[in-house]
C-alpha cells in the first residue's frame, strides 16, 4: 500500500482550521499530526513514498456534488458528459464524489432505471460516484421498489412538481411517495416549481410571440416557486418526509424554508452557483439567443430582486445547507439550439461540475463565507446529508483520503480556452477569474491532478452505497 505525506499545510474542516500533516496509506487517512511530527522515532516524511508540500495551502476533504445529470436523457436529447468526461472534469476542479440521479420513467420500473444508472456509470468514473433515484411514475409497483432503495445504497429520491408529461407528480402521488419515504427514511428530494401554471404561462407568452430564452424566466416565476416550495413543505409536514428542497433560487422560497425549519420541521434547502451569480438579465436576457447558455430549471432571478443576496445570506446563516451544481450540460450547437424561436424547446441545464469549488471559494475572498463554511457547504454537509460522512466530507483518520490541496495564492481563469474539461461548446461562466487554484487533487489515496496535470483514470471510481442521511438520525 503507498503511503503519502501531505506536509505543512493548513487542514480546514467544516468545525476550524489547523497547521497540520496528513498521513494517507493506502486508499484512507492514516492520521493528522501535528507539524513535523514522527512515528515511533522515524522521520515520516523520510519514512512514506512520496511527499507533497502543501506549505501555505489548505488542505480539505475533496468536494461533494450531490446533483449531477451526467448523460441524462432530457428535452429531447442527452446531457453531453458522459460518466467518463463528467467524472474527469469534476476532478480537475476538486469534486471527488458525485451523487447522480438514476431515472424512473413514466411506464417503467424503478430497479430497472437504476440497474440502467448502474450500467452507465460502471467503470466510466474517475471519481467515486452514488445515486439518488428520480421517481417520475409514483404507482403502486414503484411506491413497492421504494422500499428496497435502502438495500442498493440509495437513501435519497427525487420527485417533480415540475414538467408535466415527463417527471410531474401530482399532489396525490407526492403525498403517497412521501408516506413511503417518511417510513423507510428515505430523504425526499424536491423540484418545486408549480409546472401546470408554469406551462400555461409558457403557452401564453409564446402565443405573444415571446420566444426569445429570457421569457423561460418569466414563466418560471418565483411565485411558482414559492408556492410549490410551500406545498412541499405541507406534505411533508402532514406524512413526516424529511424534505430537501433542489436548486432553491428565489428568496420567496428560501423565506419559506426558513420559516418551516424555525418551526422544527427537517426540511432542508440546495442551492447552485448560478443563483448566487447570475441573473435574469444579465444572461438569460443576453443578446440573441446566447440566453439559451443559462437556459436551466428553477431559473434565474431577476437582480433587481435581491434574490442573490438572500442566497449567499443564507448559506452564512444556514437557512440553505448546501451548493450542489445541477451540472447538466448541453452544447449550444445541435442541442440548446432547438429551441430557436421557442424557449420552451431549449433544454434546460447547465454545466459547472468543474467550477463549483472555485466559485464558491470565491465566496470567501469576497467576504460572503468563512473558509470552514466553504468546506462545510461543498463537502461536509453533503456527506451527512446523503449517508455518506466519516467516509467522506472529512479529514480524518479513518476517513477516505479524498483530499484537496488549495492555493489561496493561486489563480483560476475560467474559459472555455482556458480551463475547460467539460463535454460542453461553451461555458457557462466565461470571463470568470478566482481567487484561488486546486492544485492537488486525491480520490480514495491516488494523485488524478497534479499542478495542471491530469493524472487520473477512468474506472478509478466506485460506487458508494449511501447510508441513510445523517441529519436524520
Ligand atoms: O435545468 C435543470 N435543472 N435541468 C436538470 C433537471 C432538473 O430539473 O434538475
Ligand atoms: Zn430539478
Ligand atoms: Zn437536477
Amino acid at each position: 500500500m503507498a503511503t503519502t505525506l501531505i506536509s505543512g499545510g493548513t487542514v480546514v474542516t467544516a468545525t476550524g482550521r489547523s497547521a497540520a500533516d496528513v498521513l494517507v496509506d493506502g486508499e484512507k487517512i492514516a492520521a493528522v499530526l501535528a507539524p513535523g511530527s514522527t512515528l515511533l522515532g522515524h522521520d515520516l516524511a523520510g519514512s512514506v513514498d512520496t511527499v507533497l508540500d502543501a506549505t501555505g495551502k489548505y488542505v480539505i476533504p475533496g468536494g461533494i456534488d450531490a446533483h449531477t445529470h451526467m448523460q441524462m436523457p432530457f428535452g429531447g436529447t442527452e446531457a453531453s458528459d458522459t460518466f467518463e468526461t463528467g467524472t474527469r472534469a469534476a476532478a480537475w476542479g476538486g469534486t471527488t464524489t458525485i451523487v447522480d440521479f438514476a431515472i424512473q420513467r413514466y411506464g417503467e420500473r424503478v430497479m430497472d432505471g437504476l440497474a440502467a444508472w448502474h450500467e452507465k456509470a460502471a467503470g466510466e468514473c474517475a471519481i467515486d460516484y452514488g445515486f439518488h433515484q428520480i421517481i417520475g411514475d409514483v404507482n403502486d409497483d414503484s411506491l413497492k421498489a421504494m422500499e428496497t432503495l435502502p438495500d442498493e445504497g440509495v437513501s435519497s429520491y427525487k420527485l417533480f412538481m415540475a414538467y408535466p408529461g415527463v417527471f410531474y407528480s401530482d399532489d396525490a402521488q407526492i403525498y403517497k411517495a412521501m408516506r413511503v419515504g417518511a417510513e423507510t427514511g428515505l430523504m425526499t428530494m424536491m423540484h418545486a416549481e408549480n409546472g401546470p401554471a408554469i406551462d400555461a404561462m409558457v403557452t401564453e407568452l409564446l402565443a405573444q410571440g415571446k420566444t426569445d430564452p429570457y421569457y423561460h424566466g418569466v414563466a418560471r416565476a418565483w411565485q411558482m416557486e414559492e408556492e410549490a416550495t410551500h406545498r412541499a413543505i405541507m406534505l411533508a409536514n402532514l406524512t413526516g418526509a424529511p424534505l430537501y428542497v433542489v436548486h432553491v433560487s428565489a428568496k420567496p422560497a428560501v423565506e419559506q424554508l426558513a420559516a418551516a425549519r424555525d418551526n422544527g420541521q427537517n426540511v432542508f434547502g440546495e442551492t447552485c452557483p448560478q443563483y448566487l451569480y447570475l441573473s435574469l438579465e444579465d444572461q438569460l436576457g443576453a443578446e440573441g439567443f446566447e440566453g439559451a447558455k443559462w437556459v436551466c430549471s428553477t431559473p434565474l432571478r431577476s437582480r433587481h430582486e435581491h434574490h442573490q443576496d438572500h442566497m449567499w445570506q443564507s448559506l452564512r446563516t444556514n437557512d440553505i445547507q448546501m451548493v450542489a451544481t445541477d451540472h447538466c450540460p448541453f452544447c449550444m450547437k445541435g442541442q440548446k439550439d432547438m429551441g430557436v424561436g421557442d424557449f420552451s424547446k431549449i433544454p434546460n441545464g447547465i454545466g459547472s461540475v468543474e467550477h463549483r469549488m472555485d466559485l464558491m471559494y470565491q465566496g470567501v475572498v469576497d467576504g460572503k463565507i468563512s473558509l470552514e463554511r466553504w468546506v462545510e457547504i461543498t463537502s461536509t454537509t453533503p456527506a451527512r446529508m446523503f449517508g455518506m460522512y466519516g467516509t467522506k466530507g472529512v479529514i480524518a483518520p479513518g476517513a477516505d483520503a479524498d483530499v484537496v490541496i488549495y492555493d489561496p495564492n493561486g489563480h483560476t481563469s475560467i474559459g472555455l480556452e482556458k480551463t475547460h474539461h467539460m463535454n460542453m461548446d461553451y461555458s457557462a461562466w466565461e470571463g470568470y477569474e478566482i481567487e484561488g487554484h486546486v492544485d492537488t487533487v486525491m480520490s480514495r489515496g491516488r494523485v488524478v491532478v497534479n499542478n495542471n496535470e491530469y493524472l487520473g483514470s477512468k474506472g478509478h471510481g466506485q460506487y458508494v452505497r449511501r447510508a441513510t442521511s445523517q441529519y436524520l438520525v
